[in-house]
């Protein structure tokens, strides 16, 4: 993966008939995370997350509650934002679907594509599940069985009856059946171009598997689909026939568009956009399995439309051209679903993880914690609550907490008054340091990495010093567990060195010792801040590191890696990661 200038990160839109759960949660730290990240190695970043506000679920939501629509989307908007803000989430752009901007945008969007021909109407008659917001055909759905509960593919054997329905495998309701005149927008048209756009970025998709998937999806036929609906609801309607609205894709996919270019160069008052914005295109949408072709195929096939990228070749046929990618979102990432404790989510089972009174029994660190190191981001996973917890005491509350609380009551101990001045650090130290940066940042030229090679040898090191940098390549569970080794590092460098014994009669190796210890911790420090910023800035500024809350907007993280800082440790903390009694 090549260095980045700049970085621009998105969730998917949620919907806005529900406050987030931790399948919400989970996309939204991924994001957090790399934004932080990105922005404090340099590079100029954006994270964006919003509510998926005109959507057919919404409108039943509030009809259900006896709420007018507005009044419980706004209700639903603040309660996602109290969500994000009470994990501190630094998103760069919270805005709603229902926003002026936006719908001004769509607008341009598909009367530009509406003129260019295409956008065109039929009349049109599926199946349509509002669960999926999504049409639907018989392969897409399964049978159930209302008596028994179960579910099984459909074949011409089994015959349909009041007992034996067609249903959505996700939501088990029937979809609806429409018939009705509808615009639709021109895929097919765009065959041979998605085609040679995969076989010319085959990281688009993540991890590569799925790439496999949507590639081999494409490669049998593209049909045009359906973007808008006769009803008659206070979504975005066609600027070209206002008779109809958009349908939720079309809508919903361009608001990383319009958050991009709309948030800072807006003209209200003259409904004005200045389309050119540094940030644009995206470089990763994070998103879930269930999502995966709107984002990895609608989406650049719609961007193309937008963006004129077509030419047209002697065979009439439209090709890719290698500057299209200006324009286009460099990377999807996806995510599986998880269960929580073995079972679907489901309110009445009682096993929906509500984030905020999660995090306020236990910790705000555990979800992160247990959801990023339990199982890799494109794994389908579990969260096991009673292993979330066991991981949380083992890794935080041991292996973090007490080595800084050793830190913390020898320097106390030997003096109150005393400064733990920069010293060199043991070379094997320095070169297991400089390795765990480089595996996660990548940040070495090659000579570089031979010399960091020798000295791990050097060192009695066996560890393979990677060619991807994990953050780079978006693997955050390997990043964490990178970071924690190093910490199982630290600890055996304490047991080594004992500094609770030389303390007694060795001032010198005591201080030496100390010194190493508070430098790896504000090392390690750096690099487990993207993933857990409000506890490692209480750690830098119990360290006599205060002003790291404003370096670490300031200076890259390069740059703070490499300074020698000095160390105070003034009186006893409060633990970090307090255990957990199970
Ligand atoms: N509004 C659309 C996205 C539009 S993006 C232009 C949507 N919203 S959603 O609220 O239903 O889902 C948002 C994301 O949450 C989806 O990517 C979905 O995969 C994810 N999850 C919902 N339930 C989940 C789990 N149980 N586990 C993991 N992720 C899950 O789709």
């Amino acid at each position: 993966m090549s260095e980045k200038k700049k970085f621009y990160v998105t969730t998917p839109i949620y919907y806005g008939n529900g406050l987030p759960h931790v399948g919400h949660f989970y996309s939204s730290t991924i994001a957090d995370i790399l934004y932080r990240y990105n922005k404090i190695s340099g590079r100029e970043s954006r994270f964006t997350t919003w509510i998926d506000e005109n959507s057919q679920k919404a409108v039943i939501k509030a009809q259900e509650e006896g709420k007018n629509i507005m009044d419980y989307l706004d209700d639903m908007a603040a309660g996602h934002k109290k969500v994000w803000d009470h994990f501190g989430m630094e998103y760069t752009d919270f805005i709603r679907t229902t926003e002026p901007r936006h719908h001004v945008l769509v607008q341009k969007v598909l009367q530009h594509c509406f003129e260019k021909g295409d956008i065109y109407q039929w009349v049109y008659e599926w199946m349509y599940c509002v669960g999926c917001e999504a049409f639907k055909k018989d392969d897409d759905l399964v049978f159930l069985n209302k008596t028994s509960g179960e579910t099984f593919p459909i074949t011409p054997k089994v015959i349909e009856s009041d007992n034996i329905i067609k249903v959505c495998p996700d939501h088990l309701e029937t979809p609806d059946n429409i018939k009705e005149k509808n615009y639709f927008f021109k895929l097919s048209k765009y065959q041979t171009w998605i085609e040679e756009f995969y076989a010319a970025n085959q990281d688009f998709v993540m991890p590569h598997f799925r790439y496999n998937e949507v590639k081999a999806f494409v490669e049998r036929g593209l049909e045009d689909f359906s973007i808008s609906r006769e009803t008659n609801t206070f979504w975005i309607s066609l600027p070209f026939d206002n008779t109809q609205v958009t349908y939720v894709w079309f809508d919903a996919l361009f608001n990383y568009y319009t958050s991009c270019v709309a948030s800072r160069w807006w003209d209200k008052d003259n409904e004005n956009f200045i389309d050119e914005s540094t940030l644009w295109p995206a470089n990763l949408h994070v998103v879930g399995k269930d999502i995966i072709r709107f984002h990895a195929i609608f989406w650049p096939a719609m961007l193309a439309s937008y963006f004129d990228l077509w030419e047209q070749g002697s065979d009439g046929i439209i090709h890719y051209q290698d500057s299209d990618i200006s324009k286009l979102p460099e990377t999807i990432l996806t995510w599986w679903f998880f269960t929580v404790d073995g079972q679907k989510m489901s309110k009445s089972l009682w096993n929906v993880i509500e984030p905020i009174s999660y995090s306020e029994q236990y910790s705000k660190e555990l979800l992160t914690l247990y959801m990023l190191c339990a199982f890799p981001i494109w794994n389908d996973g579990n969260y096991d609550r009673s292993d979330a917890i066991k991981m949380y005491n083992a890794k935080l509350a041991n292996n973090l907490w007490n080595l800084v609380n050793r830190v913390v009551v020898l320097s106390l101990k030997l003096d109150q008054a005393w400064v733990l001045e920069p010293q060199s650090l043991p070379e094997e130290i320095s070169a297991t340091l400089s390795y765990l940066n480089h595996s996660l940042s990548y940040s070495l030229n090659q000579d570089q990495i031979i010399e960091l090679q020798k000295s791990l040898k050097e060192a009695g090191e066996t560890i393979d010093v990677p060619v991807k940098g994990t953050m780079l390549s978006y693997d955050l569970k390997a990043s964490l567990d990178n970071i924690f080794v190093m910490l199982d590092k630290l600890n055996k460098y304490a047991d080594d060195t004992q500094p609770w014994i030389t303390i007694k009669d060795d001032q010198v190796a005591t201080k030496e010792a100390l010194y190493t210890l508070a430098e790896w911790l504000r090392q390690v420090g750096l690099q487990l801040y993207p993933f857990f910023p409000e506890k490692m800035l209480e750690m830098f500024e119990k360290l006599w590191l205060e002003e790291y809350k404003f370096h670490l907007n300031r200076w890259k993280l390069q740059e703070l890696i490499a300074k020698q800082e000095m160390f105070h440790i003034k009186e006893k903390w409060e633990p970090l990661f307090k255990r957990i009694d199970i």
